[in-house]
């Protein structure tokens, strides 16, 4: 057998195979008898050891069985898979050019040349080749960590499986689609094949299709699928072809490819506006969903240095089309508990379709969104969706100053406990706390969520049943469940193999990313971005804690980039409280949160404080201290006993002395090159 018929021998497999786990695993109806699967398992085994090159860390071999919760494997992203801020009008755009200027430092006569494309509504994909073969699919997931789709997008014709003269290593990224003419033939198809086309699941928009097409656990219905990719980028490479993003482009065009047909490098802001208004007439026309022109600064290097700012590039900016607005009926208004005890109110509509998806509930905030809009149940509202943004209420066109606000509760719907506004805000909390169950099981469903502890099979409904039973009263509960086993198994919905996965999923998440246990906690003001800062600025869990403990806690906090005085008193707060205190210990005993893994690049700063003062001569102060970030130094604004390094330009004054004073090194802005120049990787 040649190597060529082996791989495709194994692909075949690996499909094959895929499809068998889902018919046992997932649909409870095996189409083979174990020994027939067992001999595909072997067969793949058997080509794997002869042909080693072949052989993937997530083959079935070696995956099948020790990931029976999630239906495709999660693989690490090389670089992560960011996002991109949105720009909503030409100022915003101006802003935008204004921003990279000025983080350059560039002089007048300089002008920074953009690429304009459409922004295709798709779910963006890495695709990673070795010395030009395709390895390995992955989709965006969390970001850090996305879905290994490799056999469904081997279905794919717009994808090369090998492309000729790329760098060893070289990922392309880009969107996977679906025409708006496909996607309105699948879901006929699904309605016409379906038994009772009453019960039928048709996809919402050519978005959700493309979604839905390529994350199946069957290789083989992806490739019924109309599904299309256009790349827009790159992620890991071990070299750069080109130096600027419009030769790049041209380049993954010549390597096969597809490329949007519509990325012009502008030269002024003129030009790039000229084109949203060029693309926005012929979007109409396209087969395919678009939601606004994405701009990257064209030249590499200044996008090298410009760097990213939380979960986005500072060289690339989405300008959106404005959004779809409909009218419709506002039916009621509901009131929701969330895990803070802030009571929201719901909107409840009857559905219409916007923006593509179907809408029936719009969040109104709070009671203060309630009367700027005057809105009471039975009044007609303009409602607006702009791609993933949640619905809103634009206008409300029965309204009249004359009847009033609708009133708010002064009483938690949940547990009736009294519910009262902080001095100084808007938001109305239910003062219950631990009694409510409402704000319990919210706190629950938010631990296992998606950015928290993402335990793929304990869904919000799971939760709220046995958070009923008694079962759940904090988090380390989760990790006890398996002494229920029994009686779970008595209930109606479970049997023993979807407790099992159940089970395993939790028993997967002993062993937690720090950061994301810190925020599923559910702190008040400690989101995931903060909850990262944190574990990164103390290394582990367990440390915060002792910070957030210490008498000097709000200093020392304060101190990390990026946290204020806020999230500083919020955290000692929840800290000082004695059943939380009791609740961490007992999740820590469960549980053993893995070690801060750092992504700087290790330099003579790395963990230490740095202070830029005066004027700089070649960067901007915002380019500085990113470059600090990137070799792990915290930044400060101010001189201290903690302050390790001050790095001086002319013009500095005040600091200087102060630094003289505490005997504290200063460099000029050569030496802190040399420092950046001289760091690892
Ligand atoms: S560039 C560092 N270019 O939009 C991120 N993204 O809202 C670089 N998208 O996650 C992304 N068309 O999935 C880029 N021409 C285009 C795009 C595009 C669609 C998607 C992409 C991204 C999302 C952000």
């Amino acid at each position: 057998m040649t190597e060529a018929e082996a791989a495709a021998r194994l692909q075949a497999l690996v499909v094959e195979i895929a499809r068998h786990d889902r018919l046992y695993h997932d649909e409870d109806a095996p189409e083979v008898s174990d020994g027939e699967y067992d001999a595909l398992m072997r067969e793949l085994a058997d080509l794997e050891a002869a042909f080693p090159k072949l052989a993937r860390a997530e083959s079935p071999s070696t995956t099948v069985g020790s990931t029976p919760t999630s239906p495709l494997a999660k693989v690490a992203h090389a670089r992560p898979m960011l996002s991109l801020d949105n720009a909503f009008g030409d100022d915003e755009v101006a802003d935008f050019v204004a921003r990279v200027r000025r983080f350059l430092k560039l002089s007048d006569d300089e002008a920074v040349a953009l690429t304009a494309e459409p922004k295709i509504d798709g779910l963006s994909c890495s695709l990673r080749y070795e010395d030009g073969r395709l390895v390995r699919a992955l989709t965006r997931g969390d970001g850090t960590t996305g879905e290994d789709v490799t056999p469904n997008v081997r279905t794919i014709a717009d994808v090369p499986q090998v492309i000729a003269g790329s760098p060893a290593v070289f990922e392309v990224r880009g969107e996977i689609y679906m025409e708006k003419a496909a996607f309105a033939a699948l879901n006929a198809r699904l309605v016409a094949e379906a038994d009772d086309s009453a019960k039928v699941r048709q996809y919402a928009n050519p978005r959700n299709s493309a979604a839905g097409s390529l994350r199946q656990k069957d290789a083989g219905v992806t490739a019924t699928r109309a599904l299309r990719f256009f790349a827009h980028g790159w992620g890991e490479t071990s070299a750069l072809p080109a130096d600027t993003q419009h030769v790049m482009m041209q380049t993954l065009a010549a390597w096969g490819f597809p490329v949007s047909d519509l990325i012009p490098c502008c030269a002024t802001l003129d030009t790039v506006l000229g084109h949203y208004v060029k693309i926005g007439r012929l979007r109409a026309d396209l087969p395919f969903d678009i939601d606004g022109v994405v701009y990257k600064v064209d030249r590499l290097d200044w996008q090298a240095r410009l760097g990213f700012a939380g979960r986005a590039p500072r060289w690339a900016i989405a300008h959106k089309f404005p959004a779809e607005q409909v009218e419709t009926t506002l039916e009621a208004i509901d009131i929701q508990v969330g895990r803070t005890g802030k009571l929201t109110p719901v909107g409840r509509l009857k559905g219409v379709t916007v923006g593509g998806v179907v809408v029936q509930n719009v969040t109104l905030h709070n009671a203060d969104e309630i009367g700027r809009l005057n809105v009471w149940p039975g009044d007609r509202v303009v409602i607006q969706r702009a791609g993933d943004v949640i619905p809103q209420v634009v206008e409300n066109l029965s309204r009249d100053e004359a009847r009033g606000n609708w009133r708010f509760p002064d009483h938690c719907p949940e547990c009736g406990s009294e519910a009262v506004a902080e001095a100084g805000e808007v938001d109305i909390r239910c003062t219950g706390g631990l009694i409510c169950p409402a704000q319990a099981v919210e706190r629950l469903k938010h631990f296992v969520s998606r950015g928290a502890l993402d335990i793929d099979r304990l869904g919000e409904k799971s939760i709220a049943e046995f958070f009923g039973l008694g079962w759940l009263h904090g988090p380390a509960d989760i990790f006890r469940l398996h002494r229920h086993r029994d009686v779970l198994l008595t209930r109606q919905g479970w049997k023993d193999r979807s407790v099992d996965t159940l089970l395993a999923s939790i028993e997967a998440r002993r062993t937690p990313d720090p950061a994301r246990l810190l925020f599923g906690l559910g702190i008040r003001h400690v989101g995931s971005v903060t909850a990262r800062d944190l574990v990164k600025a103390f290394g582990s869990v367990p440390r915060v804690a002792e910070v957030a403990q210490h008498p000097d806690a709000l200093s020392e906090l304060s101190s990390v980039e990026g946290i204020g005085p806020v999230v500083a008193q919020a955290l000692v707060d929840f800290l000082h409280e004695e059943h939380n205190r009791a609740a961490w210990d007992d999740l820590l005993r469960e549980v053993s949160p893995l070690a801060f893994v750092s992504t700087v690049r290790a330099s003579a700063v790395t963990g230490k404080t740095i202070v830029f003062t005066g004027s700089l001569e070649t960067m901007s102060r915002d380019e500085a201290k990113a470059q600090a970030e990137a070799l792990g130094a915290r930044t400060a604004g101010s001189v201290s006993a903690m302050t390790d390094l001050v790095v001086a330009g002319p013009g500095a004054g005040s600091k200087l002395k102060k630094a003289a004073e505490l005997a504290i090194e200063v460099i000029d802005e050569a030496g802190w090159a040399e420092i950046v120049a001289n760091a690892d990787g």
